[in-house]
């Protein structure tokens, strides 16, 4: 089968056999890139409309007990500057975001013990209280069971946990020995079941990753059907193992956000900052191939330096509402409109 023809099977059947992702990848080219795009925005506007969500991103620690081998705030980098935000901290960036219009406050970070379920809960509950139409999704890696129903019982809406690969021996060369992929998925099964809107994920360009990977990580996504999924180029941090090596593209992520958004219609997926990173316009055409959220940064300005999962990351310097400003700009350029409703997954 030619790559053309697979892009019309899966803009009509949501969905291809492992070996026909992995080819259509391997043979992608500026008119495949352009039909599936073409597609895909056909798609999400049927579902969305014109909306594109936004989502305030607040980092609340950079104190990290895992050595993922590509993460700026491993616990072996030593160059790291520590940091955690007070309660206090956190609702007042939620009280800032909620005058600039955000609706759904994602709180990540590092896997920081301090964070216990009872802080976590308590923290959650008072912004729940104060904003109760607001989201809530958390982004604080793995955890027990037990502990993400607790969480969600406080109130909490979404959770966001990347698979980062699909590939359990690529997995294991991008993560020390003490962490495993079966606890990685046996946690995203867990915050489904409870009933998260749950969000998964990966890097493109990851070393040692080949199309087969990704191929992987496009079946794992049709079968779990996250209502999330957040990939983003990977981008070396100077004081990682991964330092060499070379950053992923914005072309092929952009091509595979088009891919996801056909094989699942509604999901939210965001034009990431590490998009937006590498290309100065890599958020705008992420929007373009399909892509319908964005999560600008709501963290006091004097921390956003210190979260630097990768180098070079944008809007460090910005005040928060200098970004929403340039964002709309932004996303305006690109045909779409910044929407401040909860952006809930349409069913
Ligand atoms: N480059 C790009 N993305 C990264 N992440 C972590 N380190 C990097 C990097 N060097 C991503 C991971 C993680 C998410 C919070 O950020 O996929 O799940
Ligand atoms: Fe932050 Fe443009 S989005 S400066």
């Amino acid at each position: 089968m030619n790559s053309l023809r697979l892009c019309e099977k899966l803009a009509r059947e949501h969905s291809l056999r492992e070996e026909e992702y992995a080819f259509l990848i391997d043979n992608r080219n500026e008119e495949s890139a352009r039909f599936l795009a073409r597609e895909a925005v056909k798609v999400r506007k049927a579902v969305y409309g014109n909306k594109v969500f936004i989502r305030g991103l607040i980092e609340i620690s950079n104190i990290c007990r895992n050595d993922c081998l590509y993460c700026g705030i491993r616990k072996s980098n030593l160059n790291a500057r520590r940091y955690r935000l007070t309660e206090e901290e956190i609702l007042g960036c939620c009280k800032s975001g909620y005058e600039l219009g955000f609706r759904t406050f994602v709180m990540q970070g590092g896997e920081d013990g301090y964070y216990t379920d009872e802080r976590l809960s308590r923290l959650i509950s008072k912004i729940k209280m104060l904003y109760p139409d607001c989201a809530v999704t958390l982004s604080l890696g793995e955890r027990s069971r037990e502990s993400y129903q607790a969480l969600f019982d406080a109130g909490a809406d979404r959770y966001l946990l990347r698979h980062e690969t699909a590939d359990k021996p690529h997995y294991e060369n991008l993560h020390p020995a003490e962490m495993s992929f079966d606890s990685r998925m046996k946690c995203l099964r867990d915050l489904k079941e409870i009933g998260y809107q749950t969000g998964c994920g990966f890097m493109v360009g990851s070393p040692g990753q080949t199309s087969r990977h990704i191929a992987k990580d496009l079946k794992f996504i049709e079968n779990f059907s996250p209502e999330m999924c957040g990939i983003g180029p990977f981008i070396p941090h100077r004081d990682t193992p991964f330092a060499h090596e070379k950053a992923g593209s914005a072309e092929l992520t952009c091509f595979l956000l088009s891919v996801i958004r056909l094989i699942k219609p509604n999901i939210l997926l965001p034009a990431t900052t590490a998009l937006g990173t590498v290309e100065n316009d890599g958020r705008e055409k992420g929007l373009l191939a399909g892509a319908n959220v964005v999560m600008p940064n709501l963290s006091p300005v004097s921390v956003r330096k210190k979260y630097e999962l990768y180098n070079n990351k944008i809007c460090t310097g910005e005040e928060s509402a200098r970004c929403i400003k340039c964002l709309e700009t932004r996303i305006k350029s690109t045909g779409f409109e910044l929407s401040c409703e909860r952006g809930d997954i349409i069913r």
